[in-house]
């Protein structure tokens, strides 16, 4: 099954998200994000075995790294993967931490992160197939958006033609310190 490592936002911050989402597509064009599948990838592990389930269930639960906020303030576009993500001005130290950390013990326990070979740059993905020419539209500029992060996912992602839908498979808490 295909998995991946994931911040998920509460449901106003997912509300506002998908807001900018159709906005910027409406503008710009290419495909918005729809609101229940908006998130921030922490770590992609891509095909695992079912077996294996419970080695990343231990890993995160055993991982327990401080709860932070973000703040999401900016828009940014990819040229290689046509799209328009949005992100925040300033990484907070825990969300570091947090996919370093991650990253880490995935890579210990024999499971090809992909993301851990590259600097994390934190994003949600909020329009897909941008098109070519728009390429070099200059993107508006955002109302921060608070999020709370007190918990991270294991989610499974299915793909369809329609766009993928994803299943938390487990959650687990921040430390609140
Ligand atoms: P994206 O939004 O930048 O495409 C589920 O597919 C999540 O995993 C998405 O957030 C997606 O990032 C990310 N993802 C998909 N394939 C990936 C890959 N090869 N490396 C890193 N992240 C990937």
């Amino acid at each position: 099954m295909r998995l991946f490592f994931a911040l998920w936002p509460s449901p106003q911050s997912a509300r506002h998200l998908a807001t900018i989402a159709a906005e910027t597509a409406a503008r710009i064009g290419g495909r918005p994000t729809r609101q229940e599948t908006i998130h921030l990838t922490l770590a992609f592990l891509g095909e695992v075995a079912e077996e294996r389930v419970p080695e990343l269930l231990s890993i995160g639960e055993a991982l327990r790294t401080p709860a932070f906020d973000l703040c999401i303030d900016r828009l940014g576009h990819w040229r290689h993967n046509h799209l328009i993500w949005a992100g925040c001005s300033e990484i907070p130290a825990p969300l570091e931490e947090l996919a370093r950390r991650l990253s880490r013990k995935l890579s210990d326990a024999g499971f090809a992160v992909d993301n851990g070979k590259r600097p994390f740059t934190p994003h949600v993905t909020l329009v897909r197939k941008v098109p070519e020419s728009e390429a070099e539209t200059r993107l508006p500029g955002i109302e921060p958006i608070a999020w709370t992060c007190s918990g991270f996912a294991l989610v499974r992602s299915r793909l369809a033609s329609t766009g993928p839908t994803y299943k938390a498979l487990a959650s687990f808490p921040l430390r609140a310190d």
